[in-house]
């Protein structure tokens, strides 16, 4: 969209819903380029089957106007208009817009906190270390920066039925934004293998939850065939409008760091969208001119769930080889990423790399975010796991920057937690040589209730040394 000669609280206070610019955005198919103005439900080109793209001719037309554009965002910070609010609809000149406001279904998503992660920095020797944390989102999680885009356009197109398959994230985001539009959701989900605190989320935002008897990729291939089937709207990332909301996590962290862009983003991969939309969203920002240099945009995955590891690995990005996937991290416990083709070419573009670690690592890296007193999901681990790798083998630098997108909120996962602390979770016994995990575990007591008691439990630990082992 272009920017608007009167100020947008200006027409506000003109009128509370009012139209808004004429939409002009078109989808672009990744893999032939034909670009058409409508999609289909499956939104696959239906010339060759590859994924779509969101793309806008006016969004070239912001680029000799980077500055103002900036001081707008900016601006939008201090206003009380419900689009202003939204730390997602606040760059709204960068993104598919609804026709009217009215369509925007909105919980007030983005505007996250930036970190400095001081221990970690210790820890890998990177001195400018951030953790960008989209579990500070209002479901706990980065899938509502899309889903207020992709549940807004559902609304505006008239949809009854919302349907997802999920790791139990996307679901729980989907299921909320459907209630407040008054939408139905349909969850599609792999039973016994999402987290009850996602899942409960998802039953109270009044979503019909089926736990099917297959992993995620057969919930996905499933609901790739009920979209043809049955009236529903697939909010999967599939879906391009989800990755334009994503993408706002790109502009807001440039604007937290005064657009100076950091030498590394690194991300958590399953799926594989939400590389892709972090990457669609530094080259728009490069192109129209907001940051002068890419970062590297690198991905993370668990060495269970390693198809994009693989694919670039074993066959140079060409073909994707898909593997059966097995991880604790459940949320990017995923084989077949859907948006591989799209992760690998930003990944290419920017000069980032792809990375796997271990269960082991994925632990330890999730204790040790606990330990900076900001915690996270054991998916969104990955990143810092992933650095300590980049760091041994000389492809981050200590002297760069670099940012990790902690994915999802520690409230996440309890089971995990509660696992890794009573010491269930790979277990070693206490005093075994190389071990790294025990003193990161703090495991509840149980004591009588007498002062006495909660006086020793204090000395003990007290003698025992720092909660967090010094680095
Ligand atoms: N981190 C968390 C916490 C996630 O929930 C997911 C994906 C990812 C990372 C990976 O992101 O798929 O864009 O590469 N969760 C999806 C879900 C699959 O259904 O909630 P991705």
């Amino acid at each position: 969209m272009p920017l608007s000669a009167t100020s947008d609280r200006d027409r506000h206070n003109q009128d509370p819903q009012p139209a808004l610019p004429k939409a002009t955005f078109n989808f672009r198919c990744i893999g032939c380029g034909s670009v058409i103005s409508n999609a289909a439900q499956d939104f696959r080109c239906s010339r060759c089957d590859n994924l779509l793209e969101i793309t806008d001719p006016s969004w070239k037309l912001l680029s000799p106007r980077a500055a103002p554009l900036k001081t707008l965002w900016r601006e939008r910070r201090s206003s009380n208009a419900a689009l202003d609010l939204s730390g997602v609809w606040r760059f709204r000149e960068l993104l598919p817009m609804p026709e009217s406001e009215r369509h925007v279904v909105s919980l007030r998503e983005g505007n996250t906190p930036l970190y400095e992660l001081p221990r970690s920095s210790r820890l890998t020797g990177v001195l400018r270390l951030y953790a960008k944390h989209q579990g500070m989102n209002p479901t706990g999680s980065f899938k509502d920066t899309g889903m207020t885009v992709a549940s807004s356009f559902a609304r505006q197109a008239g949809h009854r039925w919302v349907a997802c398959a999920s790791t139990g994230n996307t679901s729980a985001s989907m299921a909320a934004y459907a209630a407040r539009a008054g939408m139905r959701s349909l969850v599609l989900v792999p039973e016994g293998k999402v987290s009850w605190s996602k899942l409960s989320q998802a039953l109270d935002y009044g979503a019909l939850t089926c736990q099917l008897r297959t992993d995620f990729d057969g919930c996905l291939r499933l609901l790739q065939e009920l979209v043809r089937r049955a009236p529903v709207y697939q909010l999967n990332s599939i879906n391009p409008f989800r990755l334009e909301g994503q993408k706002t996590l790109a502009f807001e962290l440039l604007e937290q760091l005064d657009w100076e862009p950091p030498d590394h983003i690194i991300v958590p991969g399953g799926n594989l969208g939400n590389s892709s939309a972090i990457g669609k969203a530094l080259l728009e920002m490069r192109d129209v001119e907001l940051i002068s240099h890419l970062p590297k945009l690198s991905v993370i995955q668990a060495e269970g769930a390693n198809a994009l590891v693989r694919t670039l690995r074993e066959a140079e990005g060409k073909q994707l080889i898909r593997v059966q996937a097995e991880t604790r991290a459940t949320a990017i416990r995923i084989g077949n990423p859907a948006s591989w083709e799209k992760a690998v070419r930003v990944i290419q573009a920017t000069g980032g790399a792809c990375e796997e670690v271990s269960e082991v690592e994925i632990a330890q890296a999730k204790a040790e975010i606990g330990a900076e007193g900001i915690g996270c999901e054991p998916a969104s681990a990955v990143t810092l796991a992933g650095l300590k790798r980049f760091v041994r083998s000389g492809f981050v630098k200590p002297g760069e920057s670099v940012v990790l997108v902690l994915t999802g909120n520690l409230l996440k996962d309890p089971d995990f937690t509660m696992e890794f602390h009573r010491g269930d979770l790979f277990p070693v016994a206490p005093g075994d040589a190389g071990d790294r995990l025990n003193p990161l575990r703090h495991p509840p007591v149980v004591l009588d209730a007498s002062l006495e008691a909660v006086i020793q439990a204090l000395e003990r630990a007290e003698k025992s040394g720092p909660a967090h082992p010094n680095v």
